[in-house]
């Protein structure tokens, strides 16, 4: 992916490294003795963890969070059932990081398959901090600390870490629960991928949102995520998505102040402009973020494609122009959905994404109000939308995807068996995808035929 980062407010290409946030790990359960040693360092930088950005004092109304008492780092320590990896066991799981183990690579760096031998055989993705990239310890810690104390159906499940010193220095590692159908912006943008059906979007829509709530309002602190977008929202067997990536997270302000002040980081395209300008961070920060994202789902395109004719490159000003109320919001829907939504449903998703697009955060609906908009949409099934007659609309023709985009989550090519088996895998999960469009579909049709026979019926 071509998209820009953010850092302190100049942009860098994505492979530039975030910068870290905080200098050493809590303790976990069995640590070794350089985790031990680091945890111990923790406790004195629980502090400057917590409080490493200044918070405001302003008074202006806004969306402070509840007090706490607690931080991060704390809960962490009190709730934190990491399980601490070897680097040996890890290497065991992918094959010594097999570059045909590969599933993907982000700022942080590689991420591979891997299998874990005990308990029983559990399919794991294994992070690899690149030791040569900007982002580092922090952002490992970062992640350590946030997914070791969230719970919920929509975060992807940290399973444990690895810290320790080789001759090649610091090694850094994260084990996750393995997510395997990719990502939503896999799903959106890789024409390799059949189209996701418009209720499977909606459910990811949905759990999302599920996800970014529960981080706003489901603990004693809230959680300000910082980098949503759509490849940072995993998918499921079932197409269920999970969000990962916490290493930009932060705690929200405490109670009686509005926002944090701190150095502007995120993705370019997706950060809020109030948040890019002025270094004050609100949860109404991911709200614009996910605004972005709703306009990537229901048109397929990217916040910024700079492949595209001028007025359309970036993707707010060219919806802009198609606002919800007109007859023209049909034109920037998806083409692939060939008209497969309806078309009530999909205005009301584009005038809650201009809501999460508010210029003022505290005009932009909150979560919770995000995801009764949702529910709303949801409810509307009549797949009555535009359809693109060919040639009218303009094809976008991205670049083919690459190799590995090709076979998801295919394992070593040396290994035929697991190929087959990963093909076959692959082909369930796509006839599933197609089989949740047509049930989706049949779900409709049945609601029209009930709406037909209702109007038919004598009064
Ligand atoms: N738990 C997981 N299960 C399966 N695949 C995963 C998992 N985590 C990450 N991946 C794969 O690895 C890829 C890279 O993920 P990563 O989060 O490192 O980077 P990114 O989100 O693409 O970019 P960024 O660094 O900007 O967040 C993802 O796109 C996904 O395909
Ligand atoms: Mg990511």
């Amino acid at each position: 992916m071509g998209c820009l980062r953010l850092f302190n407010g100049r942009f860098k290409t994505k492979r530039s490294k975030r910068r870290p946030l905080a200098t050493a790990p809590a303790p976990a359960p069995a640590a070794s003795a350089e985790a031990r040693s680091m945890a111990s360092a923790a406790a004195a930088s629980c502090a400057s963890f917590a409080s490493s950005a200044n918070v405001s004092e302003t008074s202006a109304s806004g969306s402070g969070s509840a007090s706490s008492a607690r931080s991060i780092p704390e809960l962490y320590e009190e709730r934190g059932a990491l399980r601490e990896f070897g680097l040996r066991e890890l290497r065991v799981a992918t094959r010594d990081f097999s570059p045909l183990l590969m599933v993907g690579e982000g700022g942080f760096g590689c991420v591979y398959r891997g299998v874990l031998r005990l308990p029983g055989s559990t399919p794991v993705a294994v992070k690899r901090l690149n030791l040569n990239g900007r982002q580092g310890h922090k952002e490992w810690l970062a992640e350590v600390h946030f997914l070791g104390v969230v719970e919920h159906r929509n975060l992807v499940k940290l399973i444990g870490y690895c810290a320790s010193q080789t001759d090649r220095g610091p090694q850094r590692l994260l084990v996750y629960e393995f997510m395997p159908n990719k990502t939503l912006d896999d799903h959106l943008f890789n024409r390799a991928y059949p189209v996701l059906p418009w209720e499977v979007r909606l459910q990811i829509a949905l759990g999302a949102a599920e996800g970014l709530l529960y981080l706003h309002e489901g603990l004693e602190l809230q959680i300000i995520y910082r980098d949503f977008k759509a490849s940072n929202v995993l998918l499921d067997e079932e197409f269920r998505p999970k969000l990962s990536d916490f290493g930009l997270a932060r705690e929200g302000p405490s109670e009686g102040q509005t926002h944090v002040s701190t150095a502007v980081m995120g993705t370019f395209g997706y950060a809020a402009p109030d948040y890019v300008r002025t270094g004050h961070l609100t949860t109404k920060s991911d709200v614009w973020s996910f605004g972005v994202v709703l306009y990537e789902i229901l048109t397929a395109r990217r916040s910024i494609e700079r492949n595209r004719p001028k007025n359309e490159q970036k993707l707010l000003d060219w919806v802009r122009r198609h606002p919800p109320e007109s007859d023209q919001l049909g034109q920037i829907m998806d083409p692939r959905l060939q008209g497969r939504y309806p078309t009530r449903g999909a205005a009301e998703v584009a005038r809650l994404a201009n809501g999460c697009l508010a210029k003022l955060g505290s005009n932009r609906p909150t979560m919770r109000e995000v995801v009764e908009g949702l529910r709303r949409a949801m409810r509307h099934t009549e797949m009555d939308g535009f359809v693109v007659v060919a040639g009218a609309a303009t094809e976008y023709q991205g670049s083919p995807p690459r190799a590995e985009e090709e076979a998801p989550g295919t394992p070593g090519a040396e290994d035929a068996s697991a190929v087959a088996m990963a093909a076959e895998a692959r082909k369930r999960r796509m006839l599933h995808l197609a089989a949740l469009g047509n049930a989706a579909d049949a779900h409709a049709r049945r609601r029209l035929m009930l709406m037909t026979a209702a109007a038919a019926a004598p009064t």
